[in-house]
């Protein structure tokens, strides 16, 4: 998995860098625990659509929907690369998104907002369809990358402006499985 411990287990290698430890299993786990408990009190009843955002918060998303107990449907979507953002076409068939969200109440699952280029033209695309609210929950945040201000509703953890990996996220398509959160060294 291009994924190598070095022997103090604070610091792994990645591919061709090194990473450190930046937050731990539990420190993640406890995030997801609050960031459940404010979800559940937002939707209550209304039996919300959960939207994950793949490939990064496949993991996220699945830990985060076991600490929930209310009623909700699952579906998932698909984010384009940066040179899909220029090209035309019916989001459902670039996206893979099957169920109709019109007057749904719509979270988005997300690993990571950086610029948040990649949330803003999802918001986009999806508010087309008229969902009756469309919101998001991003367990990881930097502020100092942000480019936009829609407002990001449920932020398990805000970070400083430094490539991480590990927990979903990759770098360079390795470390996806590494259990905690590392930083670039
Ligand atoms: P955006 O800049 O908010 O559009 O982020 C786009 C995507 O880049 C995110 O959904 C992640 O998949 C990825 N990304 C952004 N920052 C990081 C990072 O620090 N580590 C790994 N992936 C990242």
């Amino acid at each position: 998995m291009g994924k190598k411990k070095h022997s103090d287990g604070k610091t792994v290698r990645v591919h061709d860098r090194d990473f450190r430890l930046y937050i731990s299993e539990q420190k993640i786990r406890k995030s997801i625990s609050s960031m459940a408990e404010a979800i559940e009190q937002a939707y209550g009843e209304l039996n919300p659509i959960l939207l994950p955002v793949l490939n990064g918060s496949f993991i996220f998303a699945a830990d985060l929907v076991r600490e929930l107990s209310m009623n909700f449907e699952l579906a998932f979507i698909k984010a384009q690369s940066y040179d899909a953002f220029h090209s035309t076409g019916d989001i459902s068939e670039r996206i893979g998104l099957e169920l109709d969200i019109r007057g749904r109440h719509v979270l988005l699952i997300e690993d990571i907002i950086d610029t948040g280029n990649t949330m803003a033209w999802m918001l986009k695309k999806l508010a087309e369809k008229q969902p009756a609210s469309l919101d998001i929950a991003t367990l990881l945040f930097k502020p100092e990358a942000y480019l936009h201000d829609f407002p990001i509703r449920f932020v398990g953890m805000e970070i400083p402006d430094a490539f991480v990996v590990g927990y979903g996220l990759d770098y360079d398509g390795h470390g996806r499985n590494l259990k905690a959160i590392y930083q670039v060294c």
